[in-house]
């Protein structure tokens, strides 16, 4: 950072209760005399994370670059770790949707939520891009099919495989040919009999998350974005699957990137689709990591 950020105290309202000092990852605060001051020397330290204000009872603490207005009063959660685990467990991926789009003021406020995700360093390195016209979704669509079609027939030869191999990476291969290539495949054969789209499951919305490339963990933040995104669409009622098919071929398409204004310094991680279920889940399934190991 090549800019100096100043934190400042308020002699008259700090009572010296060191709480900015604690929370500080920065090592930018110290008590001197009973009241909380800079460090000299470490002012530009400050990564401009806002606890030092959010933990200030006196409300004595402000931040260069952070505005006042920009933080509201911490409210009651409303719900226990009981109540939480069961909102959790009661998440489903969501692939069948209501004919029925989903109000721009409730898009804004899942994205509102989504924002409240973590992120490397701030302020956030993620931008959303809302699609709900139809003809973009469709478009969308055409994209994915076409482009997954033309890697399935790329890679259907040897001297084809054996490219992609060397272009793509072991690895990247593997998890095409185990995964991706038959069920894309299987996806366009259903979606040329029958116009059913098990890409974007005929959603009313679609979000992508991408990520600036200059950013720390860009693409670890965005995809805690979109994990809140999610929560938070279920808050409100809504449905959604994240859709890990939807990023690469958005990355490379010169046309969406531009109809959708995704500048060339970002990064397609994420993406969603979001709408009304059409189904209901009655039955929760216990689930557990991998692997658990204190060691
Ligand atoms: C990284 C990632 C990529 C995913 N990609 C797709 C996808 O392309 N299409 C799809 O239908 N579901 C996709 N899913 C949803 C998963 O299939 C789903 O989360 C999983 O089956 C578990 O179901 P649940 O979310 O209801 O617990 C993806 C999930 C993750 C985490
Ligand atoms: S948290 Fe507020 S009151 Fe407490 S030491 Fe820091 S500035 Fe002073
Ligand atoms: S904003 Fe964060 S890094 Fe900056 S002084 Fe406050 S607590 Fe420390």
């Amino acid at each position: 950072m090549d800019d100096v950020l100043t934190t400042r105290t308020n002699p008259a309202r700090c009572n010296g209760c060191n709480a900015c000092v604690k929370v500080c990852p920065m090592l930018v605060l110290e008590l001197v005399d009973g009241l909380a001051r800079p460090v000299p020397g470490r002012e530009d330290k400050c990564f401009r994370c806002g606890h030092c204000v959010m933990v200030c009872a006196q409300d004595a603490m402000r931040v260069e670059g952070l505005e006042r207005s920009d933080f509201v009063e911490a409210q009651p959660w409303g719900f226990d770790a009981d109540a939480m685990g069961r909102f959790l467990q009661s998440r489903r991926s969501v692939r069948n949707f209501l004919d029925r789009p989903v109000d721009r003021a409730v898009l804004d406020r899942l994205l509102e939520m989504a924002a409240t995700a973590p992120m490397g360093w701030p302020p956030h390195t993620t931008s959303a891009v809302v699609v709900t016209e139809k003809t973009d979704i469709r478009r969308l669509l055409t994209v994915m099919r076409t482009g997954y079609a033309k890697m399935d027939r790329m890679t259907r030869n040897v001297i084809g495989r054996a490219m992609f191999r060397l272009i793509a990476g072991k690895d990247t291969w593997a998890m095409l040919r185990d995964y991706i290539l038959g069920l894309t495949r299987d996806a366009n054969d259903l979606f040329e009999r029958t116009g059913q789209d098990k890409y974007l499951y005929h959603a009313p919305a679609v979000i992508l998350f991408t990520g600036d490339r200059t950013g720390l963990s860009y693409d670890q933040n965005a995809v805690l974005v979109c994990q809140n995104a999610m929560l938070a669409a279920h808050a409100l009622g809504l449905g959604s699957t994240m859709i890990g098919l939807v990023p690469p071929i958005v990355e490379r398409s010169r046309a969406l990137r531009e109809r959708w204004g995704i500048g060339d310094n970002q990064v397609v991680l994420a993406a969603i689709v979001v709408g009304h279920p059409a189904v209901k889940f009655v039955r929760v399934q216990r689930r557990t990591l991998a692997t658990v190991r204190h060691v």
